[in-house]
């Protein structure tokens, strides 16, 4: 079976004012033009609006980097997945390290919004991955099949096969440190069985696995060209015209 199609997701986090995004989102539609792979720009939610509005006809997709499970009601802050499919969001960023770090965000509440999110007609990206406490004790492999395992709780296969997983060890984000290859590979290679086990083996080479962790142009190449690795989920470098577009092109 051929490889999945390659995903180039930013993660703008906390960068970007509204015009600063539509400004970066009008250069790089043009630059990403006819990539091979698939382009997803994950922006803060008071872009949302306009980069949705900017890269129409192009082939950028619009990530939110969160959202509540409830359809609505008194929860102060927080946005539907109603409201961001509304605009035309196609995917949703959830579990990332920082939010379960600062925001105390369970595995039992990625699982609520993976859930929400498929009804609402969007696709979750979920991520994980282990501290570099759980990797020098050895725990990588159990820590990370623990956080999948419940994020897709209730999920029926056919909606595993269109979910992204994103793999992002801790001490890789934000650090310049990557994940050698095979360190990246190991651990996309594991959720992939663990999907294997749950799902079945067709299920299984269907669903995306991203890498993400000091993605750059210089590496991206060869971590998306390894089997399990379908893509990568982007930081730092996503905010940056010349190295995301390397990103996106990296097999040109
Ligand atoms: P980084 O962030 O590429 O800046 O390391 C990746 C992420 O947190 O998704």
């Amino acid at each position: 079976m051929s490889k999945r199609v390659i995903m180039a997701a930013g993660n703008w986090k906390m960068n970007k004012t509204p015009s600063e995004a539509v400004e970066f989102v009008n250069s790089l539609k043009d630059r990403v033009a006819g990539s091979t792979a698939e382009v997803v720009v994950g922006v803060p939610f008071v872009c949302i609006p306009g980069v949705i509005e900017a890269v129409k006809g192009s082939n950028i997709k619009v990530a939110a980097q969160n959202v509540h499970w409830e359809p609505n009601g008194a929860y102060t802050g927080e946005v539907s997945c109603k409201m961001l499919k509304d605009l035309g969001v196609d995917y949703v960023i959830i579990g990332h390290s920082e939010r379960r770090e600062y925001f105390a965000e369970t595995n039992e509440m990625i699982n609520k919004k993976a859930r929400a999110i498929l009804d609402a007609g969007m696709t979750p990206i979920i991520c994980c991955g282990e501290s570099l406490t759980q990797r020098e004790q050895g725990v990588t492999a159990e820590h990370v099949r623990y956080q999948i395992k419940v994020a897709l709780l209730g999920l029926s296969a056919e909606e595993v096969s269109r979910i992204v997983i994103a793999y992002e060890p801790i001490w890789a984000i934000g650090t310049g440190k990557t994940a050698t290859t095979e360190q990246a590979e190991e651990v996309c290679g594991i959720i992939r069985e663990l999907l294997v086990e749950l799902y079945g083996k067709d299920t299984a080479e269907k669903t995306r696995i991203l890498y993400g962790g000091s993605v750059k142009a210089d590496n991206a190449k060869e971590l998306f060209a390894m089997p399990n690795i379908d893509g990568g989920l982007v930081g730092g470098a996503s905010l940056k015209l010349d190295e995301f577009e390397k990103i996106v092109k990296h097999d040109a």
